[in-house]
């Protein structure tokens, strides 16, 4: 099928960025030179699956406690799995450092400056090559996220349902990106989908592409999804083990969900009643549910009080209650904690 390459769309976007390009802190405004590497991957891997509300934060005390690679690279692995805590998806600050160690170890500190070397790094695939490569780099890459899939799915009112459609979606951005400015322009799609182009209701009227646009009218049926299938439902148990105003936190194998986060004991996610770590007198407190991508899941949260050292069955560390804000528990443990805290303290 022909591919529209005429440059007057990629003219109107890159205007379009000119005039409205959004203010974030790790970026430049347009048509200025990139910002540093580090801060374009750093914000990249946050941005995976997050939005830039979400990430703002983060952004900002990552940068002020760690501001160079080498810096993050020297970083305590529990530190910084804490200070991601409730950015969800925790395997990338694993690779966030092992990434950091990388380029240190291996690149003297300095990012490889192409998509192929970037991918080369851990965490760093196909879509955060593209974008690191055109935004701290200038080089030319096609940049397709889930925002320049929603503006190239309804320009071109493509019918293919998704994921099937992902690779036209891609020949489709190829086709319409410059040589240069490759950065801005990659961001001007993300702006344009996040802004203009929305999920829902989107603010056709305001659109730099409104003329030539297939979609408009019947934006929202694109891009055309497949039936959903329901996610599978786990179910599993945590214990909240208190004693003499502490309680008792572990931290979960490196390998696996939530790996390196500190966390609540729990049994594995497959069993509801499994058998509690200490024998004593344990109370119901509620339960608590999280959706992840491949699954939801509901905890049961059960409670005791010790009143004197007990022989427990696992290993963990004890950790006061009142600076519970600090163990840096990812969010399903949060709530697990909010949970038990109000269950322990009612009659
Ligand atoms: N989402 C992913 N990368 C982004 C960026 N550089 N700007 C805005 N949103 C993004």
């Amino acid at each position: 099928m022909a591919v529209e390459t005429s440059p007057s769309i990629t003219n109107k976007i890159l205007a379009h960025y000119d005039a409205n390009a959004r203010v974030l802190p790790w970026r430049s405004p347009p048509g200025t030179p990139a910002p540093a590497p580090y801060f374009v991957w750093l914000s990249e891997v946050m941005l995976q699956q997050t939005t830039v509300a979400a990430v703002r934060g983060y952004f900002d005390l990552f940068t002020r406690r760690w501001p160079r690679v080498e810096d993050l690279a020297a970083a305590e692995d529990a530190d910084v799995m804490s200070a991601w805590a409730g950015l969800g998806y925790y395997a990338r600050a694993r690779n966030l450092l092992a990434c950091a160690r990388r380029v240190v170890a291996d690149f003297g500190g300095r990012f490889p400056d192409s998509e192929e070397g970037l991918r080369t790094l851990p965490g760093i695939g196909p879509y955060t090559a593209a974008a690191i490569a055109a935004i701290a780099f200038g080089r030319r890459a096609v940049v397709v996220d889930g925002n320049v899939e929603r503006v190239m799915a309804r320009f071109h009112a493509v019918e293919t349902p998704m994921p099937a459609a992902k690779l036209r979606l891609v020949e489709l951005t190829d086709a319409i990106t410059p040589d240069l400015r490759a950065g801005d322009f990659a961001q001007a799609m993300m702006d344009l989908g996040a802004t203009i182009c929305t999920p829902r209701r989107p603010a056709c009227a305001l659109c730099p592409l409104m003329d030539g646009c297939a979609g408009k009218g019947d934006a929202e049926r694109f891009p055309v999804k497949a039936p959903k299938l329901a996610k599978p439902r786990r179910t599993g148990t945590a214990w909240w083990i208190e004693r003499d105003g502490q309680v008792l936190l572990v931290r979960r194998p490196d390998k696996g969900l939530l790996g390196g986060m500190r966390a609540l004991p729990s049994c594995a996610w497959t069993e509801k009643a499994a058998a509690p770590p200490v024998a004593g007198d344990w109370r119901d407190l509620g339960e608590v549910s999280h959706v992840f991508t491949h699954f939801s899941l509901t905890l049961g949260v059960s409670g005791v009080e010790l009143d004197a050292p007990a022989a427990l069955s696992l290993d963990g560390e004890w950790w006061p209650i009142d600076r519970l804000a600090e163990a840096g528990l990812p969010t399903l443990f949060t709530k697990a904690a909010k949970a038990a805290l109000k269950g322990m303290r009612s009659a």
